[in-house]
């Protein structure tokens, strides 16, 4: 069905914090290597946000604040904003309503969506159906993540893998041939028990014993999750081009989750895309979950030109996962 009214990405900014952890301070806190974390994962560094009192609505609101600006854009414009995150500030009220607070954004509603890292693409998607029947034209999509405050720096099986990131996009309607075009988005909780937070939650509240057995932090089958999110994050993303009838050559650039190294190589493969057509940062972050995609974005604004074919695909503990098709808006 084709679209009267688009949903386009405006603008884009992200927030970083200063802390670098590298591999080789890794290496200094498990029984760990740089040369194992680059040949598995990819990742030579993630940034970590210190200071106490500081989470995730910290980061996001510093995403924000620097989207408004650089988009010339009140927050009285503001009508909806969600915040895709697997670590909220608090389990309630929601991470969303403290950014808008903390940016003074106040004539809107907002509320966070959890998705795993595939919580991104699951809020663009819910945020632009606002945009499309037209009943919001300026609406905020955050990815932000703080993984170190879930991440147990003694477990050299995960530890490696994350870092600490936000990053938000402005969405608004257009009638021109850009914006989001299509979506796949799927789920299936058989998947959930690979990758999760044993404790902390209404099944298990958090008690001494969940503390100590160190139920609070990410718990990750390795292997299982790999396998699920080669096939999945392929399939979508190939399914995606079918439906479309895009070749390879018309993509601009897949803008991946970016989780390990090899699952991007193998779905690139699979789509028959070559490695300059693929965004990259996952050596400089690891893996920010929610904030990942809307990184890229932000990393790469500068070469974006309007008309540019952009497959974004995620996969993420549920399992979740899912591809966006969007013709990219603006030259920068
Ligand atoms: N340094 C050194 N050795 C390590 C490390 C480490 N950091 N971590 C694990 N090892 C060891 C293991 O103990 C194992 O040793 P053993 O053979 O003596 O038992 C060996 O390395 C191989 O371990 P594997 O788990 O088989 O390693 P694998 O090649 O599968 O890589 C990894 C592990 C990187 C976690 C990979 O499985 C992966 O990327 N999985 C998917 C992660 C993912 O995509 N998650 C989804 C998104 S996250 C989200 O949704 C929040």
């Amino acid at each position: 069905m084709k679209k009267l009214i688009k949903a386009a990405i405006t603008s884009v900014n992200s927030y970083v914090p200063d802390y670098i952890l590298d591999n080789d301070e890794l290496a200094s806190m498990v029984d760990t290597s740089d040369e194992w974390i680059m040949s598995r994962t990819g990742i030579k560094e993630r940034h970590i946000l210190k200071g106490n009192g500081k989470g995730v609505s910290y980061m996001a609101s510093n995403a924000v604040e620097g989207l408004l600006e650089k988009s010339n854009t009140s927050p009285d414009e503001i009508g909806l904003l969600i915040c895709g995150t697997v670590t909220a500030d608090y389990h309630f009220p929601a991470t969303a309503n403290l950014i808008c607070d903390k940016v003074g954004i106040k004539n809107a509603f907002s509320y966070d969506i959890n998705a795993a890292c595939s919580s991104f693409i699951y809020s663009l998607i819910t945020a632009s159906k606002f945009i499309e029947t037209g009943a919001y034209n300026k609406v905020i999509v955050v990815g932000a993540d703080k993984m170190s405050s879930i991440v147990d720096y003694s477990d050299r099986t995960t530890c490696v893998l994350f870092g600490d990131a936000a990053a938000a996009v402005l969405l608004e309607p257009t009638k021109e041939d850009v914006g989001i075009m299509d979506s796949i988005l799927r789920s299936d909780g058989s998947g959930a028990f690979h990758l999760y937070q044993k404790a902390g939650g209404s099944v298990k509240p958090p008690s001494h014993e969940s503390i100590d057995a160190k139920e609070h932090f990410v718990y990750q089958e390795g292997q299982p999750v790999f396998k699920f999110a080669v096939t999945k994050m392929a399939d979508v993303s190939v399914e995606i081009m079918k439906k479309n009838n895009l070749s390879a050559e018309d993509v601009t650039w897949l803008v991946p989750h970016q989780a390990n190294l090899r699952i991007i190589d193998a779905t690139a493969k699979r789509m028959g895309i070559r490695k300059e057509q693929v965004m990259i940062n996952i050596q400089k972050y690891g893996n920010t979950t929610s904030a990942t995609i809307p990184l890229c974005l932000a990393n790469w604004e500068q070469q974006l030109k309007k008309g540019d074919n952009l497959i974004l695909s995620a996969f993420g503990g549920g399992f979740t996962w899912g591809s966006i098709y969007l013709k990219w808006a603006y030259n920068s």
